[in-house]
């Protein structure tokens, strides 16, 4: 059996369409622009080229973008003071410090600063709290990309073994906490968890998120599966996912390819998420 292809790409365009009609008819209406500030510290090569993609999107489906680009010695205070700016800058609806910060800087104290009604990212602890008791919130958005690619491609979850690899507090946790919302039984896995493939042969829908190259291969996979790869890792200059895309495809029922399925998503889900802080202001 060979894997039928998630193209998140492809739902990604159709999804952007959506959101593009939404944003017209919103300002139609209202007479407001949704905004979207992104602040980039350092110049962290990846970070530099995810940051062009969001700003480049966010202008794409109508909406102002704002992105301020910071020396890698911004002190802490700057960039909190700047935070402060933004969440009373009414002209902006979503705020996204780009992570990883430079060592000097504590993560946790400057996603914390952020106004919990701006916090297109959903990493603000108001916002993963209100994921993790059922409220309405802001999903961060590379989970929340993983369940409308999900929802596209009518996987049915209720009663259903999803079996998560990974616990990170961006994808790992608020992706376990989401499936266990539609009534799929979850697990969570790890990198330490004893007899891994045991556990992932059980998965009627597989979710890797643990950063590293061709972690899982076809034989962990129960056939028929639904994987879903979050994994974006460089092999001799290659992007490769956390799963071995060969072997995997032999074996389950879907799969999403990297690049070209997740990814995608991500910056789809944020541009719906700044439009969802504008519709709430
Ligand atoms: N770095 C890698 N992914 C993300 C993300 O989704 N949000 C932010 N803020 N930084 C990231």
């Amino acid at each position: 059996m060979t894997a039928a292809i998630i193209d998140g790409k492809a739902i990604s365009k159709l999804l952007r369409k959506e959101i593009t009609q939404d944003v017209e008819k919103f300002k139609a209406e209202t007479g407001i622009t949704p905004g979207l500030a992104v602040v980039l510290v350092g110049e962290d090569p990846a970070s530099q080229t995810y940051v062009r993609s969001k700003e480049k999107s966010t202008i794409k489906v109508g909406m102002y973008s704002e992105v301020h680009r910071l020396a890698a010695e911004t002190s802490q205070d700057e960039l909190l003071t700047l935070v402060d700016q933004l969440n009373n800058d009414p002209k902006i609806h979503g705020i996204l410090v780009q992570l990883p910060l430079p060592k000097n800087i504590d993560e946790n104290k400057v996603i914390e600063a952020i106004n919990p009604a701006k916090d297109v990212d959903g990493f603000h602890p108001v916002n993963a709290g209100r994921l993790l008791i059922g409220q309405d919130t802001f999903v961060a958005c590379t989970p929340y990309g993983i369940m409308e690619l999900l929802r596209q491609e009518d996987v049915q979850l209720k009663g259903k073994h999803a079996v998560v690899v990974g616990r990170s507090n961006i994808v790992g946790k608020p992706i376990a906490l989401l499936l266990l919302q539609e009534h799929a039984t979850v697990s969570i896995c790890h990198s330490r968890t004893a007899d891994l493939g045991a556990m992932t042969r059980q998965a009627d829908v597989l979710v890797v998120a643990v950063g590293r190259a061709n972690f899982i291969t076809g034989d962990m996979i129960k056939p028929g599966a639904v994987v879903i790869d979050v994994g974006i890792n460089r092999v001799d200059g290659q992007l490769v996912g956390d799963v071995e895309f060969e072997s995997a495809k032999e074996v389950a029922g879907k799969i999403t390819p990297v690049p070209g399925g997740v990814g995608p998503m991500t910056i789809t889900m944020l541009l719906k998420n700044t439009l969802l802080a504008a519709k709430r202001c």
